[in-house]
């Protein structure tokens, strides 16, 4: 093929031969006849302007730059005017229905029991309660002595959970998943002076026989307050506003006396059943007693304030451990704590 010699002639050839290319491929071989970088016919000519006379370096040169960028315009606009026909003809020939409705993308939410979670620790977290965490592989020693449950105690057979093996000694019975969140007390007492205020949010493993309301999994926020002059009645007014938050002023509530040994009195709070309404009988979510525990708590016990170095005649504590499973069990009205955790997206898009 002849060159021609001006950039002029050389503009209406690339030109012309970009107006006949009529597909993706044509385009391709275009651009690297006339724009390739190592041996386009525009690159070639940029380099060869070192080899003109100086007086014509610098015209000759600007020229080339123009005519490229020009070409370069051009692509892009052939580009479009190809690809647009390339659609028409694929949706004239049914092979694109542009009217088909698009898939729809699911959109992904909260899980009930995290979304419960935020709003119990936003409760306490409104009432000036601070949010701390825990490990979930707990020392017996955290998990069960220091929270004055001794190695013979029945709870230590009630929770038996999955033991680790511990690298650290003899004892492969040393660490355990912690069957619930108490040993974050002494954590918290070990590392903090009062005043104390603090909500612990966490996973909990238990040996259990699962059932409507147990699981062997469950999360639980233990919370603790020590500080001189703190009652019993501060515990009552900061569950029942806490209560109050979650379900409603309607909602009735009871305290029970309870025992856990690393309180001194223990309570418990439970929730009227939503199935029976408190009429009982056969009822197998609250198994006859139309209430159901959502919470264990108490004033700290003073063994356990004398043994982080606190003065117990100072300073008095409360704690307690709420269980966050059966807090959303209540709050929906479902039936069957087990669900939250099969997975079952027909079940958990509800929430
Ligand atoms: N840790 C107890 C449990 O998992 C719940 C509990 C009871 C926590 C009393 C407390 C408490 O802090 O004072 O069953």
């Amino acid at each position: 093929m002849a060159q021609p010699t001006t950039t002029d002639a050389l503009r209406q050839q690339a030109l012309e031969s970009l107006a006949a290319a009529a597909d993706q491929s044509a385009l391709d071989t275009w651009r690297a006849e006339w724009l390739g970088r190592s041996d386009g016919r525009i690159t070639t000519m940029l380099r060869s302007v070192k080899d003109r006379p100086p007086e014509q370096r610098a015209e000759f040169g600007q020229a080339a730059n123009r005519l490229k960028g020009e070409l370069e315009a051009a692509l892009a606009e052939r580009e479009d005017v190809v690809n647009a026909r390339e659609f028409a003809r694929l949706s004239t020939e049914g092979a694109i229905d542009v009217t088909l409705p698009g898939r729809p993308q699911r959109r992904g939410r909260l899980h009930p029991v995290t979304q419960t979670m935020r709003d119990c620790v936003s409760a306490f977290a409104d009432m000036g309660f601070r949010v701390v965490e825990g490990p979930e592989v707990e020392w017996s020693r955290y998990n069960f002595d220091l929270v004055r449950i001794p190695e013979d105690h029945p709870a230590r057979d009630m929770w038996d959970t999955i033991w680790m093996e511990s690298s650290r000694g003899e004892d492969d019975r040393q660490m355990l998943l912690r069957t619930h969140t108490s040993p974050n007390q002494i954590r918290v007492m070990e590392r903090m002076q009062p005043p104390i205020r603090v909500i612990v949010p966490g996973k909990c493993y238990r040996q259990e026989a699962t059932d409507a309301t147990h699981e062997w999994m469950l999360t639980q926020i233990e919370g603790l307050a020590v500080d001189e002059g703190v009652r019993l009645s501060d515990l009552k007014g900061t569950l029942y506003e806490f209560a109050r938050c979650l379900f409603g002023e309607e909602r009735r509530i009871i305290f029970h006396h309870s025992y856990f040994p690393f309180v001194e009195p223990g309570i418990e709070m439970a929730i009227d059943c939503f199935i029976c309404r408190g009429s009982g009988a056969e009822c197998g979510t609250c198994h006859g007693t139309g209430w159901i525990e959502i919470l264990g708590g108490g004033m700290v016990h003073p063994e356990i304030l004398e043994n982080m170095g606190y003065d117990s005649e100072k300073y008095t504590g409360f704690a307690f451990g709420l269980g966050i499973e059966r807090v959303a069990l209540l709050r929906w009205g479902i039936e069957d704590i087990r669900r939250f955790y099969q997975n079952d997206l027909a079940f958990l898009s509800q929430f």
